[in-house]
């Protein structure tokens, strides 16, 4: 794990690291000033990313990161693997759609709960999903 003052990489290559993710980030959106739900929706749609990871592509890796955009101070997470990559993503985004047997609602889901959402992928060469929450001022 490389740790950094507002940045760190997590390994997702076994299920214990599912916890590992969920903790990381548990911590950080509360210390970057999350409420509880918020901090809910961030460590679900980061299961979601890693789970898939797990039965998609066997390992990968998380990075966190503060971010900046627009003056909204934000949580980013980047999820990265070299597994065999989505051929269609429109079509993956799409809530029942599943080649794993599942619900097909792990990325329609993980879209819902966060701000932002950005998928780049390449068939055989592999997939990076980038999700941000900004923190909201009253
Ligand atoms: N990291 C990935 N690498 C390759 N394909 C992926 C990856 N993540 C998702 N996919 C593809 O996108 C589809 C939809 O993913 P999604 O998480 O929405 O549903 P699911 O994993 O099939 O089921 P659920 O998450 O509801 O249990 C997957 O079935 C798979 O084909
Ligand atoms: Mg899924």
């Amino acid at each position: 794990m490389m740790t950094g003052r507002d940045a760190c990489e997590v390994s997702i290559d076994s299920e214990n690291e599912m916890i590992s993710v969920r903790k990381v980030i548990r911590n950080v959106a509360t210390e970057m000033g999350f409420g509880v739900t918020d901090v809910t929706r961030i460590v679900t749609a980061a299961s979601e990313l890693t789970r898939n990871i797990f039965l998609y592509a066997s390992s990968g890796t998380m990075i966190w990161r503060t971010c900046e955009v627009n003056g909204n101070t934000g949580i980013e997470l980047i999820f990265e693997d070299h597994g065999p990559g989505i051929a269609d993503i429109e079509e993956a985004m799409q809530a029942g759609f599943t080649t794993g047997g599942g619900l097909g609602l792990g990325l329609p889901g993980t879209k819902r709960l966060m701000d932002d959402m950005e998928i780049k992928s390449q068939k055989g060469e592999g997939t990076v999903i980038t999700i941000r929450k900004y923190l909201r001022r009253c």
